[in-house]
């Protein structure tokens, strides 16, 4: 058999794609190998979010091309969210035989079949209603514990920031019986815990005849599979997480206690040019109802530094949101423009690179004294943790995420991995709880 080498960047719907190509790939006679060197298929599949995403892929191009030289026969692919966005200018480069858009990994056995030296091959076509739903991917994480499954494709917002719709195309939902079969596939096959994928989970809507499923009636279809599945999910957008959502997670404890609810800035007129159609208050009520509905829930958020025309008043209106919420952990960036997105087309990046910077750094040096409150506050109290595996600094100690999606490290003792354990939290860093 041949084999396939792919490096995935991105998010972690990119992660799922690789293991529904490699999956399609084993069709075309391909099996998964780790080593580079030992490939005859060498790809990347893509992510396009920032230019400092991109501009990695193009040093990965040459390595890639190393291999060519070294071994020819080689074929180099790129595929997913940068293959989308650069389409044939991918190809220009000579440095490239293969290049797949993220709706289009079906086409991959023919095209595969079809390239010769001066013949690389191309399809870039988005669909409007491809989910891969009938697919099975080929499991690519390391434990057996913890499997992505993507629920819906795409995005119908148009934050004007964001090129994912642009590479990712419109949004649809994926059939939510194959979802549900492919939860009780993996949880039969010894996996404990599944997230659904999806950039905006709370739009999710499936209707087939005489039926409808919003993400809240799938949640509870899917923590129906077994209750000792964890259920996770992201992303949730601020301006469609919905009561019944909330209410939905705090009658089932499978439902991992856990929302990643982005809110990219603390100002209404920063959000308003972002297009991301709610408010500060907006924001803050959302963040209210969770709690109240499920006091313990783990909130996670992304933040952007920087945006067009951002003064050090919506700054600070950033950070004392920030201040105010008290996030667990976040993912916090300086604004990359984009090409082809309503920001790169009608504001001007006017935020000097020294400015974004020393606001994201402190951003981030806020967010790195929340972090620690919130893991303080956990000492003393009992969690439940699914064990994941050994713990990446101590081989006695194993590791696992509570049910908020804190990170916990504790004794090793007899447990073994993939169950649950109850551990009382002793002490704690910023991003780990330290537990006996
Ligand atoms: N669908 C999700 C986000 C997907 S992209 C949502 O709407 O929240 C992940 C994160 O990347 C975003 O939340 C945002 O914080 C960041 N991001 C997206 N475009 C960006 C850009 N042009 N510059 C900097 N950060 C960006
Ligand atoms: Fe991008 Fe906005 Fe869609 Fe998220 S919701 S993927 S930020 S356009
Ligand atoms: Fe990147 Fe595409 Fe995901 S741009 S963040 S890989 S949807």
């Amino acid at each position: 058999m041949k084999k396939a080498y792919i490096e995935t960047y991105g998010c972690q719907m990119n992660v799922n794609d690789t293991e529904v190509i490699f999956a399609i790939l084993g069709e075309a006679g391909y099996e998964r190998t780790e080593k580079m060197e030992e490939a005859s298929l060498v790809m990347a599949n893509t992510c396009s979010i920032r230019d400092n995403a991109e501009q990695r892929i193009w040093g990965r191009l040459d390595v890639f091309n190393q291999q060519k030289k070294a071994r020819p026969g080689v074929l180099v692919g790129i595929v997913g969210c940068m293959a989308e966005r650069l389409k044939d200018k991918l190809l220009d480069t000579g440095k490239v035989d293969l290049v797949v858009g993220p709706d289009a990994y079906r086409s991959l056995p023919r095209l595969l079949n079809a390239i010769t030296p001066d013949k690389p091959q191309i399809d870039v076509l988005l669909s409007r209603d491809e989910t891969y739903a009938d697919i099975t991917p080929v499991r690519t994480d390391r434990n057996g514990i913890s499997a992505f499954i993507s629920i819906m494709r795409g995005c119908n917002n148009v934050c004007s920031y964001c090129v994912v719709p642009y590479t990712r195309g419109a949004e649809r939902s994926r059939d939510a019986h194959s979802i549900v079969r492919e939860a009780c596939d993996v949880y039969a096959r010894g996996y404990k815990e599944v997230t659904l994928l999806g950039q905006n989970v709370d739009s999710y809507l499936w209707k087939s005849a005489g039926e409808s499923v919003n993400f809240a009636r799938l949640l509870e279809m899917v923590a129906a599979v077994a209750p000792d599945l964890r259920v996770r999910f992201a992303t949730s957008h601020p301006k469609d997480i919905s009561d019944e959502v909330i209410r939905t997670m705090a009658e089932h404890p499978n439902i991992c206690r856990h929302i990643h609810l982005p809110v990219q800035s603390g100002s209404s007129r920063m959000l308003e040019k972002m297009r991301r159609k709610y408010d500060r208050e907006w924001y803050l009520e959302r963040v209210a109802k969770i709690r109240s509905l499920i006091p313990d829930c783990g909130l996670t958020t992304d933040v952007i530094a920087g945006f067009c025309s951002e003064t050090e008043q919506d700054h600070r209106e950033t950070l004392s949101l920030m201040e105010e919420v008290g996030f667990d952990w976040a993912f916090m960036f300086a604004y990359s423009e984009r090409p082809g997105t309503l920001a790169q087309r009608n504001y001007p990046d006017d935020i000097p690179a020294d400015v974004k910077n020393r606001r994201l750094n402190e951003i981030i040096e806020l967010q790195n004294r929340k972090s620690l409150e919130r893991y303080r506050a956990q000492i003393g109290k009992a969690v439940e943790v699914l064990v994941e595996g050994p713990s990446k600094r101590d081989p006695e100690q194993l590791c696992g995420r509570a049910s908020n999606n804190m990170m916990c490290v504790f004794p090793a003792l007899d447990r073994k991995i993939g169950t649950y354990v109850r551990v009382r939290v002793k002490d704690c860093t910023s991003a780990t709880l330290i537990c006996e």
